[in-house]
């Protein structure tokens, strides 16, 4: 544990009231962990003279409906209650009890999540690599196993239900050759050893799978979904899985996707794929997954008329209405792959018939590999708040969206993320990006909650410092996502990135590639024409109002700008700057802020424990290095294509 300590749950200055006593009937795998939480964080606390209060947790005899399952009541008094209708509700109660007091923001309150599916996938693969991860190894496998000191996955257990998170997916949506066995003994019963623990803080399992599993591992010469035998396999596989796991959670599946087997390969479709493995999943109450990344990423990039952003939308919208009812549709925030900006999926809105998920990324892939600072609360606010003038609310924004279709109030909808998580000692690699692993818990519970609010209460809750200290970094966090756009690719264009490792500045990285990212800048101007006019028609994926603002390029966002169409680089943006002078201001701006964090960094040294200093400045060094590597690349290269200067006269390398 004490190598782990290094996170919110560990700050030793909990309580500020010294609470005397706690009563806590039942005896449950939760409410054995409530009992142990409470130890745990009355032996952190500091003791002061009086005794103000008991804490009593009342799981409640009559149920109160308006608190479902999850939610809890904390009536703070001389004696305070945490009362719900679960154990879990109780344990959330207590985790938001602890966490106002980190807060110094005690009051009475009501909490019931806003989604009712909070979860997590890491890619994390059996041989102890996690895709895409930046923050050390698998805390889930080593050496073609799963691991045998299970403590940091009890310590990620206990972190996890404390911002509300309740599902998680342990290995990679890539399920190669030894993976696909997790099914199977003897790895499942050690599968089912980490369920228990996730168990014990309301936190369900899941597993990617396989589609080919009955080929790989069945015997079979099929995986086609409509077949007897193939159906017979999955039947089987799933009643042994829930003999050992009873509250197995169910499958994530990438079919059909960057070569991973799926249903197109027997001449079926993704409903028939999914619905298939909902069918064994059905009895036992789990669910599938079903990932809509799926694109064709054997382009050819002289091909002008296939856009990668109309795939997702081109694959499902057609098959809306024909999932079971326990299929869920995940849905990737953008219609290409998490960059730093890019539109929000058309998918959102437009299925009504289906269960759907929206998936973030939390591992830094295109963010900076955990190197850069980027806090991701400001990214998935602006999602959640993204307008789809679908008629369920006044602007039908994403978080309204994902409570109401295919009827209202729907159990199976909410938000997942790709967790990034590793055994660094701090799980995430940069400290900073803990906030990130925190707000993504705290907006996924309630995609309400302020972006400032949540980077302050993850400061509170995880340093001993001066205000001043705690403002600078905050100041950090909240300006870091635009920092890192701003030396980056610029205006929604994507990519730029060195091919497959996604971290440092290429500009034509993928431009002559197979993946549909391109941006194809020429002499006269750059970006991608998306339009349906003259261009791909993609922004006819989304409904009128939002097909008219994206068609137009005079209501275009300017963010977005590259993105739906192609420009001169003399365009006027509605900041009045030109497209070519936006770009090498923002990327002197973007070198200049991290400069700027270097300085406050070491302004707070002293405030800091030295692993938490010395953590973040390496890490703005190599932020700083890269940046500087960034602009110095996009804007050498913009003037050579241009041949216009930078109106400010500052160095471009020529
Ligand atoms: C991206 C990423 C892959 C990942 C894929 C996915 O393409 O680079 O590593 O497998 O997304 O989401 O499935």
């Amino acid at each position: 544990m004490q190598k782990y300590d290094n996170c919110w749950l560990n700050k030793d200055t909990f309580f500020n009231k010294n609470y005397e006593s706690y009563i806590l009937h039942g005896d449950c795998d939760i409410t054995n962990s409530i009992h142990k939480e409470v130890g745990y964080f009355l032996s952190l606390r500091q003791v002061y003279e009086e005794n103000l209060a008991d804490l009593v947790f009342k799981k409640l005899e009559q149920q109160d409906s308006s608190l479902g399952i999850e939610g809890f009541k904390i009536d703070i008094g001389k004696t305070t209650y945490i009362s719900s209708n679960t154990p879990v509700g109780l344990l959330y109660g207590f985790f938001k009890f602890i966490n106002l007091l980190q807060n110094d923001n005690l009051s009475s309150i009501v909490e019931i999540p806003k989604n009712s599916i909070r979860m997590l996938n890491h890619w994390d693969n059996i041989n102890g690599t996690v895709e895409r991860g930046y923050a050390g190894s698998s805390i889930f496998f080593e050496n073609n196993q799963i691991v045998k000191d299970k403590s940091v996955i009890y310590h990620y257990a206990r972190l996890l239900a404390s911002v509300g998170i309740n599902a998680v997916s342990i290995n990679n949506v890539n399920v190669h050759k030894i993976e696909t066995y997790l099914i199977r003994e003897p790895l499942l019963s050690c599968v089912s050893d980490i369920a228990y623990i996730f168990r014990k803080y309301g936190i369900k399992l899941y597993l990617s799978v396989n589609f080919a599993s009955p080929v790989e591992i069945g015997e079979l010469d099929t995986a086609d979904p409509m077949n007897e035998d193939v159906i017979n396999f999955w039947e089987k596989e799933t009643n042994r899985i829930y003999k050992k796991i009873p509250d197995f959670g169910g499958f994530v599946v990438k079919a059909d996707s960057e070569h991973r087997p799926g249903p197109f390969t027997y001449g079926r479709n993704h409903a028939d794929g999914a619905n298939m493995l909902a069918k064994a999943l059905q009895p036992h109450g789990g669910v599938v997954f079903w990932r809509c990344f799926v694109y064709n990423c054997e382009q050819d990039w002289r091909d002008r008329k296939t856009d990668r952003a109309k795939a997702a939308y081109d694959h499902f919208m057609p098959l809306d209405g024909s999932f079971d009812k326990n299929v869920i549709l995940q849905i990737k925030n953008g219609p290409m792959d998490f960059q730093v900006r890019e539109a929000v999926s058309p998918l959102f809105g437009s299925l009504r018939k289906t269960n759907t998920v929206l998936e973030f990324q939390i591992a830094h892939e295109y963010t900076g590999h955990a190197l850069h600072v980027f806090y991701l609360p400001s990214m998935y606010k602006d999602i959640l708040k993204f307008k789809t003038y679908a008629e369920v609310s006044k602007d039908g924004c994403i978080m309204d969206i994902l409570k109401h279709y295919p009827c209202e109030n729907n159990e199976l909808n909410g938000i997942t993320a790709v967790a990034g998580i590793g055994n660094d000692f701090n799980l995430t690699g940069h400290k900073l990006s803990q906030a990130n692993l925190y707000g993504f818990g705290r907006l996924a519970w309630n995609p309400k909650t302020c972006k400032s609010e949540i980077a302050k209460q993850w400061i509170n809750s995880t340093f001993n410092i001066n205000e001043n200290a705690k403002n600078i970094i905050k100041d950090i966090l909240i300006t870091s996502p635009q920092t890192y756009e701003n030396y980056t690719a610029p205006l929604g264009v994507g990519w730029m990135v060195n091919i497959y490792t996604h971290y440092g500045p290429s500009v034509n990285g993928y431009e002559f590639d197979r993946w549909g990212t391109y941006h194809f800048s020429d002499r006269n101007g750059m970006g991608v024409d998306r339009t349906l006019k003259t261009g791909t028609g993609y922004t006819r994926q989304y409904l009128d109002k939002n097909f008219e603002i994206f068609e137009n390029i005079d209501t275009c966002p300017d963010e977005l700008l590259l993105f739906f169409h192609y420009v001169p680089y003399t365009h006027i943006l509605k900041s009045g700057k030109t497209v070519i002078q936006h770009i090498y201001d923002t990327h002197f701006e973007g070198v200049e802020k991290v400069e700027e964090y270097i300085k406050k960094w070491n302004e707070i040294k002293e405030e800091l424990d030295i692993v938490s200093f010395k953590n973040v400045k390496n890490r703005l060094q190599e932020q700083y290095r890269s940046a500087k590597e960034w602009r110095d690349q996009i804007n050498t290269y913009y003037y050579r294509m241009s041949g216009i200067e930078d109106e400010k006269g500052r160095t471009i390398y020529k």
